[in-house]
């Protein structure tokens, strides 16, 4: 949370932004790493964990979040993705402005102010939310609607800056309110067939995802034959994931997950605390876990029954976990 700055005015009350954006956080059901080599991938909305961007117009660039109070041309490297998707939206929003009453970028620009509860660097998509968030709050503030494809390329381009080459995934699942199932950039809604209670756990170690993607190049350019084995493998547990929610089978994406977690192990990109957690979660009675987004450390995404929610957190909070969050899929078919 960052600390509000007194109100220029001294009389205690914040001026209201010009414009607001908020966003979720998602987590990766199944198929990531597979997904950078063309496999498909299932990402969750998680609407429990939201980041807001308010942008108070007037005055040079600056902003006022947890990793930087002041002006952009101080700001640390950590926020380059921030300042891109900021400088962008407003390129774009004052490109697109035919209006007779023409959108200047310095109405736009001003102190942004980011408030998230999305944990940094765990895999919950904090990048792409508080680059989806800033752009709809520029936006809502020059009054030109920005459509879905916009704020797709938008935000993926502060993506790239985040974390060298992405996928795409975390840029489309914080843009999209329901489940997703992304392939090769392309990306679908997922029917659900019933209800599915999922927890997320934090081993409270940040990750980079850039270097276990990294990582997993590497490993494949030493061991072509296993990678390739194991993307495919992943690919094929990604239709049958596709095939449980369609049919409300818990049970059966359950046993998919528990399978993913293993491979994605051999892909290099587990953790003892992530082992930890998903060993807790299992004797706590779930029907599957496994690490969710990059690994490395970060998060583990849990199955369970309705009824077994407060026993796995328990559990998972026992083995360490730093933080448990619940989001529930309704069906939809
Ligand atoms: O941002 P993360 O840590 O949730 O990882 C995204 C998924 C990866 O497949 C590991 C990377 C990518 O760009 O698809």
């Amino acid at each position: 949370m960052t600390t509000p700055h007194p109100s220029p005015r001294g009389d205690g009350a914040a001026p209201a932004p010009v414009g607001v954006g908020t966003a979720h956080a998602k987590t990766i059901l199944i198929g990531e790493h597979a997904v950078v080599y063309g496999a498909p991938a299932i990402a969750l909305p998680v609407h429990g964990l939201a980041t807001r961007a308010e942008l108070h117009a007037g005055g040079p660039w600056a902003l006022d979040c947890d990793l930087h109070h002041g002006s952009v041309d101080d700001a640390p490297p950590a926020i380059a993705p921030v300042v891109t998707a900021w400088r962008q939206a407003v390129d774009r929003v004052t490109a697109a402005n035919g209006r007779p009453d023409p959108i200047e970028p310095h109405q736009l620009t001003g102190r942004l102010r980011l408030i998230s509860e999305i944990p940094m660097q765990r895999g919950l998509g904090s990048s792409a939310a508080v680059a989806a968030a800033v752009v709809d709050a520029v936006a809502a503030a020059s009054g030109v609607p920005l459509g879905l494809a916009e704020r797709t390329e938008l935000v993926q381009q502060s993506e790239m800056i985040a974390h060298g080459k992405a996928s795409g995934i975390d840029t489309a699942a914080v843009l999209s309110n329901v489940p997703i199932l992304f392939e090769q950039g392309a990306i679908a809604p997922l029917e659900v067939g019933g209800r599915f209670v999922f927890v997320v756990a934090d081993t409270g170690v940040p990750s980079s995802t850039a270097t276990a993607v990294g990582g997993v190049r590497t490993l494949r350019g030493e061991q072509p034959a296993v990678v390739n084995g194991l993307v495919n493998r992943l690919s094929e547990l990604t239709r049958v994931a596709v095939d449980a929610l369609q049919r409300g089978d818990a049970v059966a994406l359950g046993a998919v997950m528990d399978e993913a977690h293993a491979a994605l192990n051999r892909l290099g990109v587990g953790s003892d605390g992530l082992d930890r957690l998903v060993d807790a979660a299992r004797r706590a009675g779930a029907l599957g876990a496994k690490l969710t987004g990059g690994g490395l450390g970060g998060c583990i995404l849990v199955l369970c029954g309705a009824d077994d929610i407060t026993r796995v957190q328990e559990g998972l909070r026992t083995a360490g976990a730093r933080g448990t969050w619940t989001t529930i899929l309704e069906g939809t078919a």
